[in-house]
């Protein structure tokens, strides 16, 4: 058998607030500037913003929909044509469930709409089941925006990606977050990095590099605190900012 190039699936991951889905927004701009085509999966159920920083004027259709929504997802999910082949490549998806602009493109699972309408777990299968699915083309790159904390790892979602990228900001939770993090990728055998996000200093960035050093956790970039980050998120604006992830040496 031909053995093809992919390109990779990386989710985000980490504290509340830590910054992922800013990370999300930055690496989309730093990778589609490196000419890739970037798909962005938003696969948090709560937060809805993202195609917002991401400077597109609405969301795209959740996925969700597509198989008919919670209630129905066990049955149609076998009889959506999407979901029915091998796998799934970014060509394929329906066009009311991705959004496309300038390279960049945005697929959303689902959210959580209405109090009392049930758990979440229904989206952590469909997660799982497009990312294991999903095949990129070489010059594709996939970052999948991820729920806080660890529970997608319980749900399995992130078996179908190919590697951990943590985001740890300054704190002690940030950090044990970041070693349990560590833990469970490593139990399904995925590779991992850390990039730190929301550093005041550079004296702070060698403590919380060398705190991670010795944890095993490869610390592969900084993100400052940015004022400028910190304002367009507080306005609702996109973030292109694509040159705000500075690679250590
Ligand atoms: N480098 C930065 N400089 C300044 N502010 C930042 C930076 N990164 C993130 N922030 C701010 O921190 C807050 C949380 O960021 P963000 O929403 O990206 O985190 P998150 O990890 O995706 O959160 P959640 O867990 O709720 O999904 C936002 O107000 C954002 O503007
Ligand atoms: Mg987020």
């Amino acid at each position: 058998m031909v053995k093809t190039k992919m390109g990779m699936k990386i989710s985000i991951c980490g504290k509340g607030g830590s910054g992922k889905s800013t990370l999300v927004a930055l690496l989309a701009a730093q990778a589609g500037a490196q000419g890739f085509k970037v798909l962005v999966v938003d696969s948090d159920e709560s937060n809805s913003g993202l195609y917002r920083t991401l400077g597109f004027s609405r969301p795209p259709t959740p996925l969700m929909e597509l198989v008919g929504g919670k209630k129905e997802l066990k049955r149609k999910m076998s009889q959506a044509d999407l979901f029915h082949q091998g796998s799934i490549l970014t060509k394929d998806i329906p066009a009311d469930y991705v959004l496309r602009q300038n390279g960049l493109m945005l697929v959303s699972i689902g959210k959580i709409m209405q109090a009392l309408e049930g758990c979440a777990c229904p989206m952590g299968v469909l997660s799982r089941e497009f990312l294991k699915k999903l095949e990129l083309r070489e010059d594709e790159i996939a970052f999948i925006d991820m729920e806080a904390g660890v529970e997608h790892f319980g749900r399995g979602i992130d078996a179908g990606i190919d590697g951990v990228l943590l985001v740890v900001e300054p704190s002690f939770e940030s950090v044990a977050i970041a070693c349990k993090i560590k833990e469970l990728a490593a139990g399904i055998g995925r590779r991992l990095w850390a990039v730190l996000n929301k550093v005041g200093s550079e004296a702070l960035a060698v403590r919380l590099k060398n705190e991670l050093d010795q944890k095993n956790i490869p610390v592969i970039g900084v993100v400052p605190h940015d004022p400028e980050v910190f304002e367009a998120s507080l306005d609702g604006r996109p973030l292109i900012k694509g040159e705000a992830v500075k690679v250590l040496i």
